[in-house]
């Protein structure tokens, strides 16, 4: 696409941002790329292109082999806690000053967007800095403070001091049900939506993916940012092709922010 022609959609993008009342965002793990963080489903640094998902992220893989899932998790904390927010993330935040408490809707695991200042972020896949109960013996979720516990880390994961079971990461696994609070907020968010942003998500894990539907059936305008093409694109009203940490910026710059 000539710059000209990404230029007049950026424009369109940030017009139609500047007469929304309710926007909403739904990100995924593109947005975090920037920061060093690999998505899933890259062909070649992607997560899922080295790793099968089904022997690392499903409560039967855990059962199975505790200590490999807690590795590789352990692993990915590691990624994930020497990361800094990069400029998608400081847009981002930064669109909260026209809108206050600016749903941002994320599959990502990581805190990115709270550490770049955004308030109001529901996060339908779990937090990776946080543990629980493998029971949730104490209700769901019981959460654990692994900071607090020993345990010999060639064992695999430390156990829960309430049952003494494991304790694994705090995110939603293949099979598993969403956290109900956040994906309720997600959808209502969704619902009221007039504009929705969708950042760096390929749009092929649902419930989130369906999320842009909901909006775009209650009326509002779909913007996506992604320099592929997703599940979402045939149904985005304005597509930006390009990585968010250039984009967002534009788009904040265009809007006058
Ligand atoms: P994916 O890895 O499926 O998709 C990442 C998307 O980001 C792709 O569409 C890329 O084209 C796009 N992308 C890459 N670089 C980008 C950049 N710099 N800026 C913007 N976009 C960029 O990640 P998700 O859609 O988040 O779930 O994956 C959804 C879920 O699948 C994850 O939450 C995870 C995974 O399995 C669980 O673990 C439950």
């Amino acid at each position: 696409m000539s710059d000209t022609a990404q230029h007049d959609l950026i424009q369109r993008a940030a017009e139609r941002l500047r007469n929304s009342q309710r926007p909403a965002v739904l990100t995924g793990a593109g947005v975090s790329k920037e920061s060093g963080v690999p998505t899933f489903r890259d062909a070649v640094e992607g997560l899922w292109a080295k790793y099968d998902p089904m022997e690392l992220a499903t409560p039967g893989a855990f059962r199975k082999n505790p200590k490999l899932v807690w590795d590789w998790y352990e692993y990915r904390r590691g990624l994930v806690r020497t990361a800094q927010p990069n400029p998608g993330h400081d847009a981002l935040a930064a669109l909260e000053s026209r809108f206050p408490g600016l749903p941002v809707i994320t599959q990502n695991v990581d805190d990115l967007h709270e550490q770049a200042g955004s308030t109001n972020v529901i996060h339908l896949h779990g937090n990776i800095a946080e543990s629980k109960c493998f029971f949730d013996c104490q209700g769901s979720p019981t959460l654990i403070d692994v900071s607090q516990l020993e345990w010999d880390k060639e064992n695999g994961p430390p156990a829960c001091p309430h049952c003494g079971r494991w304790v694994r990461p705090n995110v939603v696994w293949y099979g598993e049900m969403l956290p109900g609070d956040q994906l309720q907020t997600a959808m209502l968010a969704s619902q009221r939506a007039d504009v929705m942003l969708v950042i760096g998500t390929s749009g092929l894990v649902s419930p989130a993916a369906s999320l842009p539907g909901v909006a775009r059936h209650a009326g509002a305008t779909l913007i996506e940012i992604n320099p592929d093409y997703s599940a979402i694109t045939r149904i985005a009203d304005i597509k930006l092709d390009g990585p968010s940490g250039e984009i967002m910026p534009r788009l904040l710059a265009a809007l006058g922010d």
